[in-house]
């Protein structure tokens, strides 16, 4: 048998743990502190659950002043621990809302607009100023056979251009003739060999060639060819051609110059070049001092082209041109390198916003 317990003991425990859970509670600057205050002062544990629990073994006569006071104490705590929980969650519903203030006084993220890549500016400028001139858009495959890549243009087996060293060709079993275009030109034998004369067409696309990439060449590139063939076509409107194309393009102080080269598929044929941008024509640095830029070729069609396409060379006459856009692009916005046309880089693109929307 235990003794029992001493009255004038549990009263001052009881008096001891008021003292100790009120300073307890007061102290508590979190719910969770407070949470753990409670356990201490008020849980199974805590030495006023003891005094609560001995209750049944005082004698009658102890029991009810030390009831009274257990009472007391008991409701004492719980209103100053419901008083303390409320004063927390207030503070805590503050603290959580001065965290998450927005201030709507701030100006939003913007989101910033896309813009048009400069070649796709140029394509659609390009495009723009032909279709003006009467000229129907059309696109061609960019996976060629050696046909219309080089025999229908007049580009004989043995000439450089078919040799493995700057042509790629696909892996495509019985297929050894496929190759990436290697030029926009053979879109002058598919569009002649739909269609009867007469011609009018640009052809803007991508072509490949296997060659080493520096501030002016890359291995993919871009070209719009030009075909323009029907009774009485003669040089003088090549030129005049090129001319008003460049000066819609390039601004109206704009030169051609033709010189003679050649092509295989054209006779004459003709490097175009354009007035230096910077310099207009006196020679600087960036046209290497000539003071032209060199564009793309042209030429007169050659008979044997419009033969190989059923076309009449004694009746039907016609001019070509094939222009590297990434080139205009690049005299277009004196962009000092080509590889700045691939390199994605926001930097360099954003300045182009708000440019070519119209097309
Ligand atoms: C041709 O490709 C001919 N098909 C052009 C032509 C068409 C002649 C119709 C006559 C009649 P060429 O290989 O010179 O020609 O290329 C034409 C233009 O493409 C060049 O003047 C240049 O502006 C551009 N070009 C050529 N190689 C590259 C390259 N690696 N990177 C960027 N641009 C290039």
């Amino acid at each position: 048998m235990t003794a029992p317990p001493d009255p004038d003991q549990a009263l001052r425990t009881l008096d001891a743990e008021l003292a100790r859970g009120l300073s307890l509670f007061a102290e508590a600057r979190t719910i969770e502190e407070l949470e753990l205050a409670e356990i201490g002062v008020l849980g199974r544990k805590a030495p006023f659950s003891g005094v609560q629990r001995s209750l049944g073994e005082l004698s009658q006569e102890d029991r009810r002043p030390v009831g009274q006071r257990t009472n007391e104490v008991r409701e004492a705590l719980q209103s100053a621990l419901g008083e303390r929980r409320a004063a927390l969650e207030v503070q805590r519903e503050r603290s959580l809302l001065e965290a998450d203030r927005i201030d709507v006084t701030l100006p939003g993220r913007r989101l910033r607009p896309g813009s048009l890549h400069p070649l796709t500016i140029v394509q659609y400028e390009i495009c723009d100023i032909f279709t003006r001139m009467g000229y129907r858009v059309v696109e061609g495959p960019e996976v060629e056979d050696e046909w219309h890549n080089f025999d229908a243009l007049n580009i004989p087996p043995d000439h450089p251009a078919r040799t493995m060293m700057d042509t790629i060709y696909l892996d495509v079993p019985a297929r050894p003739d496929l190759l990436l275009r290697t030029h926009t030109s053979p879109m002058q034998i598919r569009t002649m060999e739909a269609q009867p004369p007469p011609v009018f067409v640009v052809v803007p696309g991508r072509v490949y060639r296997n060659e080493e990439i520096t501030a002016k060449n890359m291995p993919v590139f871009h070209q719009v060819e030009g075909l323009a063939v029907d009774e009485g076509i003669t040089f003088a409107d090549l030129k005049g051609t090129l001319q008003t194309f460049m000066r819609a393009l390039l601004g109206p102080d704009r030169e051609v110059r033709l010189t003679p080269s050649f092509f295989p598929f054209v006779e004459p044929g003709a490097q175009t070049e354009v007035s230096c941008f910077v310099c207009g024509g006196k020679g600087c640095r960036t046209c290497a001092g000539t003071g032209w830029l060199e564009t793309g070729g042209s030429g007169m069609v050659h008979p044997h082209v419009l033969e190989a396409v059923g076309y009449d060379p004694e009746r039907y006459s016609g001019f070509a041109f094939g222009l590297g856009y990434d080139r205009l692009a690049m005299i277009r916005f004196g962009i000092p390198d080509i590889r700045l046309l691939w390199e994605s880089d926001a930097r360099f693109l954003q300045q182009f916003q708000g440019l070519g929307a119209s097309a």
